[in-house]
């Protein structure tokens, strides 16, 4: 008798509400569930993002990966470990740690999953499937690592969508996220300059696609590149001290395509929020979190917590 060969990915907990495929591979759609916890305008426009920025250099994403990565050690999660991407968008990370894992269950409720299944073609260890974290079919306890890097500041309560993935977590698991750290304690012309960029974000996110795009492809050009380039050269120059305080100096050695792509990510996005350190503290906490670890190294916060 012939025997099935068993899926090494985690069991769905119910039927997914229809299929799609691309690039002749099948993705599982699931968007039955109450979807409070989505800004539809956020997702629709993250879709049209990744749709547009995936074709990474692998170099520049594994530099970028060392950076959010760096409270991991050389061995974790590990080789047996099974993860989840939460909100995986271009599926970058996933491409990052797959070879260090068992598998990776990468969810995104956007068209992103079309961008990630293109860079994912050669990586069997990952499945994409097409959810929000509200709607995620897995048991809780199935993971012993979870990842959220730059999502969970995009959603309406971020406590809750903690609170979904702590019971998603194997006890002891790790949870690695990425949120947007709060300025207030930065000085008053960065503040005023920051409340300059807020305020366009929200002008400019209200925009059709096409002419948001061609703005922020401007600001790329215009903003982020110049102060990019002139914090390369401060440092060039040997002050690396003055050149960390020139704006968008977290750019200076990266690619210009990285700057287009978080320009469009920056001013592009309906809902953003941002976070102080104790703040992160109170919703980790709150969510059943323990040994919370952030990391001193940008971009700022990354932090690391255990279930
Ligand atoms: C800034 S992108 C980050 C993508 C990826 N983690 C990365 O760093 O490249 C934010 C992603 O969160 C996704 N997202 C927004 N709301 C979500 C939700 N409720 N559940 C899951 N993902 C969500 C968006 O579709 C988008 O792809």
């Amino acid at each position: 008798m012939q025997s099935r060969t068993q899926s090494p990915f985690v069991n769905y907990t119910r039927n997914p509400d229809r299929l799609i495929s691309h690039k002749g591979r099948e993705v599982a759609v699931f968007d039955d569930a109450n979807l409070e916890n989505m800004d539809q305008a956020t997702v629709s426009s993250f879709g049209e993002e990744w749709k547009r920025f995936h074709a990474f250099d692998q170099e520049e994403l594994k530099r970028c990966g060392d950076q959010y990565f760096d409270l991991l050690g050389e061995n974790e999660p590990g080789s047996d470990a099974v993860v989840l991407d939460a909100g995986c968008g271009s599926g970058r990370w996933s491409w990052y740690l797959a070879p260090r894992v068992a598998t990776i269950e990468a969810i995104d409720p956007s068209d992103a999953v079309y961008p990630a299944l293109e860079l994912l073609q050669d990586v069997s260890n990952v499945r994409v499937t097409r959810c929000s974290i509200d709607a995620m079919p897995f048991a809780d306890a199935s993971f012993d690592f979870i990842m959220s890097i730059g999502v969970l500041h995009h959603v309406p309560d971020t406590e809750a969508a903690l609170k979904v993935l702590k019971k998603k977590l194997k006890p002891n698991g790790s949870f690695l996220v990425y949120l947007y750290y709060d300025i207030s304690h930065r000085g008053f012309l960065f503040r005023l300059l920051f409340s300059c960029v807020n305020v366009s974000r929200r002008i400019i996110s209200s925009f059709p696609s096409t002419i948001k795009q061609i703005i922020c492809e401007g600001i790329a050009l215009l903003v982020y590149l110049p102060l990019a380039r002139l914090s390369r050269l401060i440092s060039l120059l040997g002050l690396p001290g003055i050149a960390r305080r020139i704006p968008l100096s977290y750019y200076a050695e990266k690619g210009f395509f990285i700057m287009r792509n978080d320009a469009l990510d920056r001013f592009g996005t309906p809902l953003e929020k941002r976070f102080t350190r104790s703040e992160i503290i109170r919703m980790l906490n709150n969510a059943g979190f323990s040994r919370i670890r952030f990391s001193e190294g940008e971009p700022y916060w990354h932090v690391l917590a255990s279930a």
